[in-house]
């Protein structure tokens, strides 16, 4: 078992009234029944490409590839992208890299998905662009975003290496059909990979677009998938029961739909899952937020935001369910001598372990919020690596789509944000005309 799902906190037998009673939750967990059969059936055919990629391994060739050029060429390799682009490789490397550095004989990934200008001035003033590669990744290869990123950077790393250096630093990940950054790539002999126009971009943490950033520092892509295989292959049961995603869509849903809880909070007690929490906060936003539905995803972390959110979270407006997800911590980690915790005041640390005083913080965390009538999921990872990550991707993949069947939305769209470039083209199409 990759990891156990415990929804147990969210009933009304164990947090009282707040809570979701039994025989309320089986009428909508019920309905995921159709989900699944439709997920199943979609299988079969081979018809959602993302269900497709835990099995895949031919696919993983090219990026490997790739992978070594830039690993082989790079002391940093700096990804361009933006949201689903981007949030996914995010949240693997992050398994590899501790916030102090890459794993060993690894390039340091950098993640530049916004496009503040000082922060760019400082990385061509900073970064020893000789010793840099570059990933650019777009599915639609229309993205403002980062096409600004790369018609910026890449001039200047043609104007020091020259236009065959400049392009053995970078490769691009784009659809296989005519798009602007296709085109200025092949244009310019840069080395093109093909993204899966049946992947949407939130949906692509398990295609090349996260695993070629995964591979660049270090990590089991095949575990990955293996992960990812494994609960699906346990989650298209007959059953809803029995699956894990549809009992967490189902409860996110019963718990919208009976408590008007329009905020779902996502609360990792692991530096690791840092960057989860971003990827899975896009996920669930921009694949539920539509025609007036859907609820409100929070990235907190454990235990930090003990210091800065759970008075709220214990106190504050019944409006909200949280997800922890937890690692044994026990014994782990640096120990405080008892000698330097000497003080009266200080003996409960003395002779612990930093994951002592970890694993009592997460502990204590579920069992209040618990007992102040918070409906709250533990998700507990017996060890997080990365098998571990692929599984709790596919997992919150499928409970996404589940949880869209059951508000009557479209998981895979994002009309709203659509209009929202459109109007950002125009403004700077006005901007231009005014010189
Ligand atoms: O999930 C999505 O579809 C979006 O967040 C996209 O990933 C994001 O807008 C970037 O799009 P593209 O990959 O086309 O540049």
């Amino acid at each position: 078992m990759l990891f156990e799902h415990d929804l147990s906190r969210c009933f009304s037998d164990a947090i009282g009234e707040s809570g979701i009673d039994r025989s309320a939750f089986e009428p909508v967990l019920a309905q995921t029944a159709d989900s699944l059969a439709e997920l199943r059936e979609v299988r079969q055919k081979a018809g959602l490409p993302l269900l497709e990629l835990p099995a895949a391994r031919d696919d993983l060739i090219q990026p490997a590839a790739v992978a070594e050029r830039l690993r082989r060429s790079s002391d940093q390799v700096i990804l361009l992208g933006t949201g689903g682009s981007s949030l996914g490789g995010q949240t693997l490397a992050a398994l590899a890299e501790s916030p102090f550095g890459p794993r060993h004989g690894r390039p340091k990934l950098h993640f530049l998905d916004n496009i503040d200008p000082v922060t760019f001035e400082a990385l061509l003033a900073q970064l020893d662009l000789s010793r840099t590669g570059f990933l650019v990744v777009s599915k639609s290869g229309g993205t403002a975003e980062t096409l600004m990123q790369f018609l910026t950077l890449y001039p200047e790393v043609e104007r020091r290496l020259g236009r065959s250096g400049a392009a053995e630093r970078f490769a691009v990940i784009t659809e296989p059909h005519a798009n602007p950054l296709r085109r200025i790539a092949q244009r310019r002999g840069i080395e093109i990979l093909d993204h899966d126009p049946g992947v949407g971009g939130r949906y692509s943490a398990l295609s090349l677009v996260g695993l070629l950033p995964a591979m660049i520092a270090g990590l089991d892509t095949v575990a990955i998938r293996q992960g990812a295989a494994d609960v699906l292959q346990r989650a298209l049961t007959d059953d809803p029961a029995e699956s894990q995603p549809a009992m967490g869509a189902a409860m996110n849903v019963a718990l919208l739909w009976q408590k008007s809880l329009r905020t779902t909070v996502v609360m990792p007690y692991i530096d690791a899952l840092a960057s989860f929490g971003l990827w899975f906060r896009q996920l669930w936003a921009e694949s539920l937020g539509k025609d007036g539905t859907g609820s409100t995803p929070i990235r907190a972390m454990g235990t930090v935001d003990q210091h800065s959110q759970l008075q709220l979270y214990l106190a504050g407006p019944q409006d909200k369910f949280y997800t922890l997800i937890m690692c044994p911590q026990a014994g782990k980690g640096p120990r405080v001598a008892p000698a330097l915790a000497e003080d009266q005041a200080l003996a409960y640390l003395a002779g612990r372990s930093m994951g002592d005083l970890l694993e009592a913080e997460q502990r204590a965390t579920l069992e209040t919020l618990a007992a102040n009538g918070r409906p709250v999921r533990a998700i507990n990872l017996p060890r997080l690596d990365e098998r571990a990550m692929g599984a709790l991707m596919m997992h919150f993949m499928l409970e996404t789509i589940i949880a869209a069947d059951l508000l009557g939305v479209n998981p895979f769209d994002q009309p709203a944000v659509e209009e929202g470039k459109r109007l950002a083209r125009e403004h700077l199409a006005e901007m231009a005309g005014r010189g």
